[in-house]
């Protein structure tokens, strides 16, 4: 990867801002109880699935919000589109940064038009998808995911979508292909030192140098045994890069 040019993001966001930590933990206590662990080493946080089903969901976001952090409203949503528009403006005078909605061209325009002051990430193919899977759903066999990665984000950008989701894998050909106007988020992020059974991963590094806008970590720091200790050192090699 290092012998490849860099694809620094040139999108203006304070250094500090690119790292999201995701607060997956089961309910608002813990969330908090990590959140003041972080203290100011995170800046922007995403709120998952986990999260919402803990109840209080949006009291937190609001709490963080009040804190001056950012938030990233992890959603997911998948519905219809009058659906999804309708939940788009119930949703878009939280004070929050990004939402997430699952690549579909109707939906993701009825999300578009209605996003208000939210940022809309489109989902592309979710990285636990391979060709089999695909193959499943009815695409044509031998159908690429990292193909359909791309068309879609395309697309997304085509669309107007404020970005998208996608491997840090995946960054490189997404940033070639669409130049600095579509924000990329990249979770699956392993700092150098953490040796899992995750594969398709990158370190902070990579991920930026690979064109990554930000990157969304979780469990390095959820679990790490000081997680301020763990985001400061993300911090610093982030302040390498953009300072
Ligand atoms: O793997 P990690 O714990 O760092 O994941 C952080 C977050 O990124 C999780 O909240 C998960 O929902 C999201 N994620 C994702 N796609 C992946 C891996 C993780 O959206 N391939």
């Amino acid at each position: 990867m290092s012998a490849e040019p860099r694809l620094l993001s040139t999108r203006a966001i304070p250094a500090h801002e690119r790292l999201i930590a995701a607060l997956d933990v089961p309910d608002t206590d813990t969330a908090r109880r990590l959140v003041r662990a972080f203290g100011a080493s995170v800046a922007f946080y995403k709120l998952g699935l986990e999260l919402l089903m803990g109840g209080d969901y949006f009291r937190l976001a609001d709490e963080l919000a009040d804190a001056g952090k950012k938030v990233f409203l992890d959603l997911k949503l998948h519905d219809i589109p009058e659906t999804v528009a309708r939940a788009l403006r119930n949703l878009r005078s939280r004070r929050a940064h990004f939402v997430t909605v699952h690549y579909d061209r109707r939906v993701l325009e009825a999300a578009c038009r209605e996003r208000g002051a939210l940022g809309i990430l489109a989902v592309t193919v979710m990285t636990s998808i391979d060709a089999a899977d695909l193959r499943d759903q009815g695409f044509a066999a031998g159908t690429d995911p990292a193909d359909l990665v791309l068309a879609r984000a395309k697309s997304a950008c085509d669309l107007g979508c404020d970005g998208v989701i996608a491997s840090p894998l995946e960054a490189r050909r997404i940033r070639s292909a669409v130049g600095p106007k579509l924000a990329i988020v990249t979770p699956g992020i392993r700092p150098a030192a953490v040796a899992d059974d995750q594969r398709r991963v990158a370190t902070p590094r990579d991920a930026f140098e690979n064109g990554a806008d930000y990157i969304v970590v979780g469990r390095p720091l959820r679990d790490a045994p000081d997680p301020r200790a763990a985001a400061d050192a993300i911090q610093e090699t982030i302040a390498g890069l953009f300072g």
